[in-house]
């Protein structure tokens, strides 16, 4: 069984054509929920061990050791079930729910900062995705962000080798979280991984529609070659196929900026090297850029410069600035990060609708984090002007006061003519008396 579990995960199309590695990879895993410990899980073709430790991790999360567990013995050909890993939850086509969306990116966001699993989780979305094919026209046929990749047909696919170890990581969150399909889950979780590791916001949309059985899966050979003998006519016939750019090959190959190649995977990269041998997380592989698990664009820089051996080139790298067109873009990016971002967030939110259906048709977008609280209503301050309210004796004090002289508060007092006639005369007599003097 153990034999088994290893050939599972090292598909045999990828050993036999890169040799046999009995390197060990090892991955940290998170318990059957987001916020429980975490658990490494070792995956080797020679040692026992590491293999019991996998079976160990297998047994705790059901859905995936319904799916690698049953042997041939108690489970006939096709391995896998006719329901796959979702035979936990049957996808139903129900209106996405947009609290449940938020709920999942938080704990996608808590698996993130415990497993750094940023890279696989962008690998898992654009595996998915990346199948679609634009000359076909019917629904899941063409292919496509539709959730397929979480059936074993699909997983089984060379270039896919390893995703499991994604679908085991975000599984306790679709259980969490039914009402998010699978297609949803996988794009949700690679566009929050690009955010957390410091990209730029994806103008996501969710209501993606799951395929239901691996019947729904796509033929093999859908998804890129690392090695092809001519990259660049590679490139643009298996993008241009997806209905993608130029510019958008080389925006979205800047997601390499993150992430390593593990020989026992791909048969690409070095086992380890001095950037990766100590992690974090599971330590191994190689990767593009010195800080492989921070988005910039640095894997332009790097690429460029070709500056350390360390660092992976694989040769649909490399094209990106030997091709005239392509090298446009790459110049452009190595230069001008800002740029970078700007068509990486809109390559990578077209990426994620391809082949799509969505329910409602137009999909629906989620908002940022926690519902905003209203702000506090500003209350201006009132106006003072310290004038208080006469009390009633003093009223009454100042009516005497005006009253004894015949006037009155209510009324201005009768002018005194007499008075102003003598005041009038005295002010004659004093001028008169100057002037004579
Ligand atoms: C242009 C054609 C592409 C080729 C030939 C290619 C090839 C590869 C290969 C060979 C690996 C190593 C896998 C392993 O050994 O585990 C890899 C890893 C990766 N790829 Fe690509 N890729 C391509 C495009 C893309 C795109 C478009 C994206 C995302 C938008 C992407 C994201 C990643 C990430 C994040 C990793 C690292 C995975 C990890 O560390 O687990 N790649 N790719």
């Amino acid at each position: 069984m153990a034999e088994r579990l290893a050939l599972t995960l090292s598909p045999p199309a990828m050993v036999s054509s890169f040799g046999t590695h009995a390197a060990t990879s090892s991955l940290i895993v998170p318990g059957t929920s987001a916020a429980a410990p975490s658990t490494r899980l070792s995956f080797s073709s020679s040692s026992s061990s590491t293999t019991l430790a996998s079976l160990r991790f297998l047994r705790s999360s059901p859905p995936v050791s319904h799916l690698f567990l049953n042997s041939k013995k108690r489970l006939p050909v096709p391995l896998v079930s006719e329901r796959g890993l979702s035979a936990a939850v049957t996808p139903k086509c129900v209106a996405p729910d947009p609290d449940q969306l938020k709920g999942a990116r938080e704990d996608i966001k808590a698996i993130l900062k415990t497993s750094f699993c940023h890279p696989i989780l962008v690998r898992l979305g654009w595996h998915d995705a990346g199948t679609y094919n634009k000359n076909i026209q019917e629904w899941p046929q063409r292919g496509g962000a539709n959730g397929s990749l979480r059936f074993e047909p699909e997983l089984k696919h060379a270039a896919n080798a390893g995703l499991v170890n994604a679908l085991k990581l975000i599984q306790p969150i679709k259980d969490k979280y039914p009402g998010v399909t699978y297609a949803d889950l996988f794009q949700l979780a690679s566009a929050t991984a690009i955010e957390e590791a410091g990209g730029p916001k994806i103008p996501m949309k969710y209501g993606r529609v799951d395929v239901t059985a691996p019947t729904d899966c796509p033929e093999e050979g859908r998804l890129p070659d690392a090695g092809p003998p001519s990259p660049a006519d590679h490139l643009r016939e298996v993008f241009y196929r997806m209905g993608l750019s130029d510019k958008e090959i080389v925006a979205l190959s800047g997601a390499h900026t993150l992430g390593r190649s593990r020989p026992e995977r791909s048969g690409w990269g070095k086992p380890e090297t001095k950037y990766t041998k100590d992690g974090p997380g599971a330590p191994g592989g190689q990767s593009w850029t010195v800080q492989w698990l921070k988005f910039d664009n640095s894997y332009f820089k790097d690429i460029k410069q070709r500056r350390d051996e360390d660092l992976l080139v694989l040769p649909t790298d490399a094209v990106l600035f030997e091709d005239p067109s392509f090298k446009v873009y790459a110049e452009k990016y190595a230069e001008d990060q800002e740029a970078f971002f700007k068509d990486y967030a809109e390559a990578h939110a077209k990426l994620s609708n391809l082949g799509a259906k969505f329910d409602p048709p137009e999909g629906i977008v989620i908002n940022d984090g926690s519902p905003e609280s209203a702000p506090e209503k500003f209350v201006a301050a009132k106006y003072s002007s310290g004038k208080r309210e006469l009390s009633q004796p003093m009223k009454e004090k100042i009516r005497a006061e005006y009253e004894a002289f015949g006037g009155s508060p209510d009324k201005p007092l009768p002018t005194n003519y007499f008075l102003n006639i003598i005041i009038v005369i005295a002010v004659l007599a004093v001028l008169s008396s100057l002037v004579v003097n």
